[in-house]
């Protein structure tokens, strides 16, 4: 879904009416499409005004008649306790997801296990993030009601290890990171289910999921979700994991 061309009558500029005009509008498309991105271009100077209703950039700026543009791009999805939306590059995001990432409990069992120990790394994770986003897919903040954030849902394309794709279409995967003072209240779960939900209704099929073995946390997440436990595979990320699928 998109927004374009908005604009108020010079007469009517500088009362607040054009940001009731957005408000409005990103409203009624969250109520007629919960969970499906808004895309926007919006002329570069306005980022930070778009910002206000939960615009983030997403992709490089470009010239539309000699002014200068920025795409730009949001998603909101509701659940019974939490706020799924896009994250930003707001210093709040920003300082809760180095607190996340510098924790050992939470890199435990992602990747090569490496912890943050730069803030500036989360700028880098940010951008690897943005280039995720297609169409429902891409990586969602995750909040409570009233603001406070939690941690990260994924839906993502998965990447075959070495020599196991050929000839496959490639599978989505869905994922989870939260900060441990959010675990144990089920919210990992209530996020993910919510996410998937929304894939199923717009087409995705197939979603799998992977662990590392001792991941249990995580696979019981799977579980809960009602993705099934297939077993150890390498056939993602030229490594061995849990494969759920579903
Ligand atoms: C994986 C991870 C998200 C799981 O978090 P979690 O808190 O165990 O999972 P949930 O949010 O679904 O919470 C479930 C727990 O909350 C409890 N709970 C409490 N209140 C609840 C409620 N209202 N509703 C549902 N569950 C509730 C459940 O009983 C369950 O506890 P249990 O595990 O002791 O049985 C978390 O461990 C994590 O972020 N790890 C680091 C990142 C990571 O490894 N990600 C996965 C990579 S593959």
């Amino acid at each position: 879904m998109r927004i374009g061309r908005v604009a108020t009558a010079p007469a009517a500029r500088g009362r607040g009416l054009a940001a009731d005009l957005m408000r409005v509008a990103v409203e009624a498309l969250d109520a007629e499409a919960p969970g499906i991105p808004i895309l926007l271009d919006a002329q570069a100077h306005l980022a930070n005004w778009y910002g206000r209703f939960g615009f983030v950039v997403s992709g490089a700026p470009f010239a539309e008649d000699g002014i200068p543009h920025v795409p730009m791009r949001r998603t909101r999805l509701g659940t019974e306790r939490l706020v799924l939306r896009e994250w930003t590059r707001d210093d709040s995001d920003r300082a809760f997801l180095f607190d996340m990432y510098r924790r050992s409990e939470v890199r435990r069992y992602i990747g090569d296990g490496r912890v943050m120990t730069d803030e500036a790394e989360v700028d880098d994770l940010l951008d690897r993030w943005s280039g995720l986003a297609d169409g429902i897919l891409g990586v969602r903040a995750v909040e409570t009601a009233d603001g406070a954030r939690l941690g990260s849902v994924l839906l993502k394309r998965i990447p075959w290890s070495t020599g196991a794709g050929e000839g496959r279409p490639e599978d989505v995967e869905i994922g989870w990171h939260f900060h441990p003072d959010a675990w144990g209240s089920g919210y990992a779960t209530e996020a993910a289910a919510a996410v998937l939900a929304l894939a199923r209704k717009h087409g995705i099929h197939r979603i799998v999921a992977v662990t590392n073995p001792a991941n249990t946390a995580s696979g019981a997440v799977a579980e809960r979700i009602g993705l099934r436990c297939v077993g150890e595979t390498r056939d993602y990320y030229d490594t061995t994991c849990v494969l759920y699928a579903g």
